[in-house]
């Protein structure tokens, strides 16, 4: 019998047509299935499904399905899927590693770049018809050089901003579940601090690149923001959670840190009101991996799991599948 996809919302060509030759593809509207009641209404019959990181797959959405197979994210993150029901369920689960790596290096330094020389506001400044002259004192930002980059969460995409940061002067201190390899530490001059409190103590600016779990729920909340330099800023591409956002908008405005960068929100597609009203605060809608090269590779390495799992082919042959 022919084999039916599911792709939640419109994703590149390339990987659509893949996916056509290994089933019947189905492809949703933009947002429908960002509400879990929809998903779990059109789930069943479907042995592959291809979803968003603003897809909630949870346990109710993997109970209604009948034949699923494969769960393949579109994101390198996901925790929008009960990965372990999944396993329990006997369904795979694959995300889409390394493909996206360079482009939320490029990304990350790109924010800091911005947030450290206030483009936002003195683009908006001049938009607004403000600019009435060169002014010796406008606008004065931090320099990078000499300035310790912390990272918490130094897997590919933090090294790949650390590489980045380097090429700019900064000096590079990280904190993560365990040291990274000796080589890339060396490489990269990096310090390993075992204490995130003690890494956000000695950064100049603080960059968030872990995944979303338990142990990283609003990790960054008001001791961490009161421990960090009063110069500081932070810069957060992971997930919106990892930070409580409502007392990040209150530090702001109190100026217990001078401003932050941020691509990810804790209830996308909402953004905390307080955080609008703040100045000194780049916000972004979550477009870290937007590129065309990239977002294709996602589309496609997503796309090769499902093909994959769908032909048969052992979990240890898929290299993207999350292992239980
Ligand atoms: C994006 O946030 C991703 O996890 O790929
Ligand atoms: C983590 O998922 C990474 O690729 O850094």
């Amino acid at each position: 019998t022919t084999h039916r996809i599911l792709i939640t919302e419109p994703i590149p060509e390339k990987a659509i047509d893949f996916l056509k030759q290994h089933g019947e593809v189905t492809v949703g509207e933009k947002g429908t299935y960002q509400n879990q009641e929809h998903l779990i209404r059109d789930i069943k019959g479907y042995d592959a499904l291809l979803c968003m990181l603003s897809n909630p797959v949870n346990k109710r959405v993997l109970e209604a399905a009948d034949r699923l197979k494969i769960v393949a994210n579109f994101a390198v993150g996901y925790d929008n899927i009960d990965v372990e029901t999944a396993h329990e369920l006997g369904i795979k689960v694959a995300n889409t590693p390394d493909v996206l790596t360079e482009a939320c290096g490029d990304y990350a330094m790109g924010l800091l770049m911005a947030l450290s020389r206030k483009f936002n506001e003195a683009e908006a400044y001049l938009r607004e018809g403000n600019f009435t002259g060169w002014e010796p004192l406008g606008f004065l930002g931090m320099e990078l050089r000499n300035k310790t980059l912390g990272i918490i969460g130094m897997g590919r995409i933090g090294q790949a901003f650390a590489r980045r940061a380097r090429a700019f002067g900064m000096q590079i201190k990280y904190h993560n579940r365990s040291r990274i390899n000796p080589e890339i530490e060396k490489e990269l001059e990096a310090t390993y601090i075992a204490d995130h409190y003690e890494l956000a103590r000695q950064s100049d600016v603080l960059s968030l690149n872990c995944p979303l779990t338990e142990e990283t729920h609003h990790l960054v909340d008001r001791n961490l923001l009161e421990i960090m330099p009063e110069h500081a800023l932070l810069v957060n591409i992971s997930r919106g959670a990892v930070i409580d956002e409502a007392e990040l908008a209150k530090a702001l405005k109190e100026e217990v840190i001078v401003g932050a960068a941020l691509d990810v929100f804790e209830n996308e597609p909402e953004v905390n009101p307080e955080l609008l009203k703040t100045p000194n605060t780049l916000l972004l809608p979550h477009i870290a991996s937007a590129t065309h090269e990239t977002r294709e590779a996602i589309g496609m390495l997503a796309a090769q799991a499902i093909a994959d799992i769908l032909e048969g082919k052992l979990a240890s042959e898929v290299p993207n599948l999350i292992r239980p």
